[in-house]
């Protein structure tokens, strides 16, 4: 549930919930990518909420921001939200503290609201953000798409006022210094399909840099299997591992959104199937899946 803070005046932009919360594990356990990365973000987490807190800025110029890039549909922003919750759950398992997750929308910051923006920007992280930092021993803010309000100043193929854009994002930079500076005890997500259109100075500041990729043969494996269990009303599976590999071919080069969407639309083209009268069959997972994954292939030769 939400959690409703009596702060925030700033209501269409900011969203907060009180973690660890059961009911977002499954924001990290079924977002397959490499182990290697989710033990990075866990690691870089307790290090800079609870190893390194205190240390001198200047020894230790940590901002605690992470950025989460790659393309549409690999799971960035379920990740970022996964991510917050085993964080602290692992954080409510060491301290007994609980965490507050806040979820800034990026869009609603930009867009015609351009022209306020950096006011809002700056009130967002040297107003609320601290008031919030204080209702918990630990906070995670995710900026969404955040390519939308740290855009690279030096862009010039962009339908703005260029004076907008270099206030908006030195308000960002100034805000998240003033953050790093200030509250020790706030971690940052950042996500962003286009890195490239972000501020070098912002991209400077980030600590660590993760990025999702389309999913490799066994993500793609694991991400089917985990579709067809959910589905099992409708799918039925016999633990044969050929018949999964019937799937994996042409689901390979979609991104896990597309993967499981193809499932969902095999699904949905027989009224019986939807009904849960009959099973889907084999052949519909796999010609959903070519349909998506064809006009890849033929742009890639
Ligand atoms: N690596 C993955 N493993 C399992 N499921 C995935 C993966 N990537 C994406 N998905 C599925 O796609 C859904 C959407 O992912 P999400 O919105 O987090 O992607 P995104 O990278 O933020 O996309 P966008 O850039 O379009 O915002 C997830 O809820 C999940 O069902
Ligand atoms: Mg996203």
């Amino acid at each position: 549930m939400p959690l409703i803070h009596p702060l925030i005046d700033t209501s269409s932009v900011v969203s907060c919930w009180e973690l660890p919360d059961p009911q977002w594990v499954d924001r990290w356990d079924r977002i397959i990518v490499d182990p290697r990365i989710k033990d990075s973000l866990l690691n870089f987490a307790l290090l800079g909420l609870l190893t390194l807190r205190g240390t001198s800025e200047i020894s230790i110029p940590m901002h605690r921001m992470v950025l989460l890039e790659g393309p549409p549909g690999t799971g960035k922003t379920t990740l970022a939200r996964g991510f917050a919750q085993q964080a602290a759950t692992i954080l409510f398992e060491q301290t007994e503290s609980r965490s507050i997750f806040v979820e800034i929308d990026c869009f609603s910051l930009s867009g015609d609201l351009l022209g306020s923006t950096p006011k809002t920007v700056a009130k967002l992280l040297e107003h609320t953000l601290p008031d919030l930092a204080e209702e918990a021993e630990f906070v995670f803010v995710l900026f969404d798409e955040v390519e939308t309000i740290a855009t690279d100043r030096r862009s010039l193929a962009l339908d703005v006022n260029p004076i907008d854009v270099h206030r908006g994002t030195n308000a960002f930079l100034t805000g998240m210094d003033f953050v790093a500076a200030q509250l020790d005890n706030v971690m940052t997500v950042m996500t962003s399909n286009y890195p490239e259109n972000l501020d070098a100075a912002v991209l400077s500041r980030i600590d660590l840099t993760v990025e999702l990729g389309l999913p490799g043969e066994d993500a793609v494996r694991s991400i089917l299997l985990d579709t067809i269990r959910e589905m099992a009303s409708i799918i039925k599976w016999d633990g044969d591992e050929t018949a999964i590999d019937q799937l994996v071919g042409p689901a390979l080069g979609l991104d896990g959104r597309q993967i499981r969407k193809a499932m969902i639309e095999a699904a949905a083209s027989d009224r019986d199937v939807a009904m849960g009268h009959q099973l889907l069959a084999w052949d519909s997972i796999v010609s959903s899946l070519e349909r998506r994954s064809r006009p890849l292939r033929e742009a890639a030769r």
